[in-house]
């Protein structure tokens, strides 16, 4: 395996664009639309992190991160947190360790940064490898209990209503 992690170009968008949509093409619990969601969030300046796996000048795999804001029962919110995703490996690529490395990739650079954690709306069988668990106290509406989980890098999880990015609003 000889790929390489690297912040995002301008010379990978059209391609962070087809690996993002090739890989949602037979996902489960999926609008079809993440393509824009990555679109949205570097046109809103909300795209601190966008990293590309890159595999003989092909990008094989791609991850997101934007801010997040928590907000608790009495409206204070919490400071630092960050949303993973769309993350996307090429379908033929997946299942090699790509998608765990940019996972790594991306955890690490956020505890660089000193975040205070990280969300993120997927498989619980998946990221729970990852340290990520569901808290009662933290949600995203509209999800069912147990896809959205967060990990602390500094701190509590703090309990309140998560809400991402309009750019994830995004369908087109
Ligand atoms: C999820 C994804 C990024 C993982 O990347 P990857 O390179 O295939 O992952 P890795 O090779 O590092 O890890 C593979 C492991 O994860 C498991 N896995 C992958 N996707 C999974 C999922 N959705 N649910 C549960 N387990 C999953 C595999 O079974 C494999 O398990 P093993 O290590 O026990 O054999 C990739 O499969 C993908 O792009 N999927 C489509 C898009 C998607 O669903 N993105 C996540 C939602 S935001």
């Amino acid at each position: 395996m000889t790929f390489q992690l690297r912040h995002e170009t301008p010379d990978d968008i059209a391609a962070i664009e087809a690996v993002t949509t090739a890989a949602f093409a037979d996902a489960p619990h999926t609008s079809h639309t993440e393509q824009f969601f990555v679109r949205a969030l570097r046109a809103a300046h909300e795209l601190p992190l966008s990293i590309v796996a890159e595999d003989d000048g092909q990008v094989v795999g791609h991850v997101a991160l934007s801010p997040v804001t928590i907000t608790d029962a009495q409206g204070q919110k919490a400071d630092g947190w960050y949303g993973l995703g769309p993350i996307s490996v090429l379908p033929p690529r997946q299942g090699q360790g790509i998608g765990s490395r940019l996972m790594e990739q991306a955890l690490s650079e956020l505890r660089a940064i000193r975040a205070a954690g990280c969300v993120l709306l997927g498989d619980p069988a998946y990221y729970a490898r990852f340290g990520f668990q569901a808290h009662a106290g933290l949600q995203l509406p509209g999800v069912p209990p147990g896809y959205f989980m967060a990990l602390a890098l500094h701190g509590p999880v703090p309990e309140g209503i998560a809400h991402y990015s309009d750019a994830f609003n995004a369908a087109a």
